[in-house]
């Protein structure tokens, strides 16, 4: 089939994983490729994964061209809204049915806010409807590291102190580790409320590290959260 050829060209990896997710209606790789299928109108009636799979490797064929990119392309996994691709060693190819997250993304193009990825370029793929973001890829926290940021997310920022963190999640890593992931996640949250960065879609699906920095990726909402490092306090 013509558009599976071009798939295989790309050498897209983990494309078994992509029909897994689809099939165990994973909300990002339904919404992309539900949209991308729409758009083409190519299923009339029938299901036609084979096909929209094929669009897919079109699309991202393109994108790597326009991106100037020649590297492998990876999937890794999609969430509530999209589909992420692993890029070389180091980039990440978003593609998003949310164009709030595209205008975000868009928002961040080429300044350089602390404790977040760079984002590179941001397209909307023409005659599909869906949106493309280029960025940094962050490493993803192990899963001790998760568990203590996922803590951390579901508390006040002023509350997140060893002692209350170490209670909370229960993990068994040592204190100074605890104490450096506790440090880290406050120097991330002052770091983006200083630069008005929404803090709304902050979970660790969200977050990694990136030249040894806690980072934020694929902000989302708008910015209501006050700078904290400028909150003066009465006397
Ligand atoms: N810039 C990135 N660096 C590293 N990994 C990433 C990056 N972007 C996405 N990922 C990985 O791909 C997965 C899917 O990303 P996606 O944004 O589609 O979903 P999510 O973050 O899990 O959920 P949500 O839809 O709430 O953002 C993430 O869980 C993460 O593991
Ligand atoms: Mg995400």
């Amino acid at each position: 089939m013509k558009y599976l050829l071009l798939f295989e060209e790309l050498k897209i990896k983990k494309t078994k994983k992509i029909f897994r997710h689809l099939d165990d209606g994973k909300g990002g790789a339904e919404a992309i490729l539900g949209t991308i299928d729409d758009t083409n109108d190519i299923t009339a009636g029938e299901g036609g994964t084979d096909d929209t799979i094929g669009f897919l490797g079109d699309i991202l064929k393109r994108l790597v061209k326009r991106f100037g990119l020649k590297t492998k392309v990876k999937y890794i996994d999609s969430g509530s809204f999209g589909m992420a691709f692993g890029v070389g060693d180091n980039k990440v190819i978003k593609l998003t049915s949310n164009k709030g997250e595209a205008m975000i993304a868009k928002d961040m193009l080429g300044k350089k806010i602390p404790h977040c990825v760079n984002y590179y370029d941001v397209v909307v793929v023409k005659g599909y409807g869906v949106y493309a973001i280029l960025m940094d890829r962050a490493e993803m926290f192990d899963s001790d590291t998760e568990e203590v940021v996922d803590t951390m997310v579901d508390m006040n920022i002023s509350q997140c102190t060893l002692k209350e963190v170490k209670k909370r999640s229960g993990s068994d890593l040592g204190d100074n580790k605890i104490k450096k992931i506790v440090d880290d996640y406050i120097k991330m949250y002052k770091a983006l409320t200083k630069n008005k960065v929404s803090l709304q879609d902050l979970h660790t699906g969200n977050m990694g590290y990136l030249d040894g920095k806690m980072v934020h990726f694929d902000m989302m909402g708008s910015s209501s959260y006050r700078d904290i490092s400028k909150i003066k306090v009465k006397k």
